[in-house]
């Protein structure tokens, strides 16, 4: 059986794809396969996991509403071995309309994972789109578990609540009973400023949920990671921000 995890925070710009790629790198370095699955439009994932954005054909918007094309069908192999992406394009802004009349529509993504992806892969990693719409709910509804990157730079945790309580909501109301938060991920970290510190302090004084020990410093290495098609842990193997995405896969092994 698969892990399912979904990075999501509807602020952008956090670290959400950063995130999803580097943390499908360290586990597929550790010899797990990894499902990397784009539910953003804007297909950042897609592209910084290498994909060629013209030569996307079907993607995750057809997986979602064509009842011909399913998830296997749209999957592609990475240049890095352990993991494939289920691309996203620009069409899947307009799949977020069309799901808001199907019947079930929290539950798009969850029915088209199906058996399939959980039987051929150790863990699936949703990229969710910088929003609370249907896309990151679809995501949130497939999940086990959800990690929230939340950038440490400016007063991060306004928009949690919101989130927090959709995840609750979800909950509550039957869609995904066993979804959890499996921690905050500090992102965008500069240990020179004080704001960065209180922002750390003030997470992990919050005490409600977990906040993972590894912290996601500000670095130019995750700036240019877009344009290299790959996890920084295959091509600055041995960076401060290779080591700490390393940390985080193991403590989300650990947390299990
Ligand atoms: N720790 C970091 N240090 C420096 N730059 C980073 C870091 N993490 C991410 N970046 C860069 O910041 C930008 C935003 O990061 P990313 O795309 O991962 O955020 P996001 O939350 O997925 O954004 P969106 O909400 O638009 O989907 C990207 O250009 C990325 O390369
Ligand atoms: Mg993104």
């Amino acid at each position: 059986m698969a892990r399912i995890i979904a990075i999501a925070n509807q602020k952008g710009g956090v670290g959400k794809t950063t995130t999803a790629i580097n943390l499908a790198g360290s586990l597929a370095e550790q010899g797990y396969t990894v499902l990397a699955i784009d539910m953003d439009p804007q297909a950042n994932l897609s592209v910084g996991l290498g994909l060629n954005p013209r030569t996307i054909g079907r993607s995750m918007a057809d997986a979602l509403v064509d009842a011909d094309v399913s998830i296997q069908d749209i999957v592609m192999p990475t240049q890095t071995a352990g993991i494939d992406v289920a691309p996203s394009d620009i069409d899947l802004s307009a799949t977020e309309n069309q799901l808001f009349n199907v019947i079930g529509r929290e539950s798009v993504l969850r029915e088209a994972l199906g058996a399939w992806a959980d039987e051929h892969y150790d863990f699936i990693i949703i990229d969710c789109p910088p929003t609370l719409g249907l896309l990151t709910i679809n995501s949130l509804v497939a999940a086990d578990s959800v990690i929230i990157p939340v950038q440490t730079q400016y007063y991060a945790l306004k928009g949690f609540t919101a989130l927090n309580n959709l995840i609750n909501q979800i909950r509550s109301k039957g869609l995904n009973s066993r979804l959890r938060i499996l921690g905050l991920l500090p992102t965008f970290y500069d240990s020179r400023t004080l704001l960065a510190r209180d922002m750390l302090d003030e997470l992990r004084e919050l005490g409600d949920h977990h906040v993972f020990q590894s912290m996601i410093k500000q670095t130019v290495r995750l700036g240019e990671a877009p344009l290299v098609g790959r996890p920084v842990t295959t091509y600055a193997t041995n960076s401060e921000a290779a080591r700490a995405y390393r940390g985080l896969a193991r403590e989300v092994i650990e947390l299990g």
